[in-house]
């Protein structure tokens, strides 16, 4: 399905009927990462999951893409698809900058966070300089040079001997990525805001997802999430890397079903 918002199309799935659930991916990826949410959690939400602006099926803008931009695409989406009833906001790793960047603008709509594969802290000067540098890659020699170099670290050191396919998807996914998405996303993600300080005011249902191999972010930033926001609830994923979701999708699936039920 596709819709069209003010500057560009936004392509998304969308399966079920009930509380509406929204998937955000992260980066460099595309709303094929929730294949298995949209397809397994249809029976207890009204799921969503739209490709991000420059991602996937989506077209694409030139400039940064602050999580303040990617917030506002996803409340016009809402709007644009007749979403009035609040949402359980799910963010996968920059899926979870543009949840905060929604908790702070939009906080009327939500009816609970899933903040998965994520972080609340800004960039440190090493990693805005190593955003710089990826840019100038990505310009330069294309999106499967920024695949080649991610591949190593999304997915958990066992998933690339078990589960081929998942490697196979991943790449698929990273290289189908716009270089302007790519670039875009890195220099929004380099500026955004440190969330450490909205975590303390999160007073919605909170359910926080990691996998307990994530490579590119530790477990160790889940646990911080979990203490500083109060009655959030935290499943540290076995055998999961980044890709929670597509890793793990029984044990994901089963995490949400259950705080659907309480939220
Ligand atoms: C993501 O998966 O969205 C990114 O790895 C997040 C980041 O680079 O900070």
């Amino acid at each position: 399905m596709q819709v069209q918002l003010p500057d560009f199309t936004m392509a998304y799935e969308i399966s079920g009927e009930g509380r509406p659930l929204v998937f955000i991916h992260g980066y460099p990826l595309n709303r094929t990462l929730w294949d298995s949410q949209v397809s397994g959690l249809s029976d207890v939400a009204h799921v969503l999951a739209p490709d991000l602006r420059g991602h996937g099926e989506s077209t694409a803008t030139s400039g940064t893409y602050t999580m303040d931009l990617l917030a506002d695409d996803v409340n016009n989406f809402l709007d644009a698809v007749g979403i009035t009833q609040p949402i359980i906001l799910c963010g996968l790793s920059m899926g979870g900058y543009v949840t905060f960047a929604f908790y702070r603008k939009y906080k009327s709509r939500l009816a609970g966070l899933i903040l998965a594969a994520t972080r609340a802290g800004a960039d440190s000067d090493e990693a805005k300089a190593n955003r710089q540098k990826a840019a100038a890659t990505a310009r330069e020699q294309g999106a499967s040079a920024i695949a080649s170099s991610m591949l190593p670290k999304m997915l958990a050191p066992k998933t690339y001997e078990s589960k081929p396919d998942l490697v196979v998807h991943a790449r698929g996914m990273m290289e189908s990525t716009s270089v302007d998405g790519m670039v875009g996303d890195l220099l929004g993600m380099k500026d955004r805001p440190d969330s450490t300080l909205t975590l303390a005011e999160i007073d919605l249902p909170t359910l926080i997802l990691h996998g307990a191999d994530d490579q590119l972010i530790p477990a160790t930033e889940a646990q911080a999430m979990h203490t500083a926001i109060k009655n959030s609830k935290l499943h540290l994923l076995p055998d999961a890397g980044h890709l929670i979701s597509l890793e793990q999708p029984v044990l994901f699936n089963e995490a949400v079903r259950g705080f659907m039920g309480t939220s």
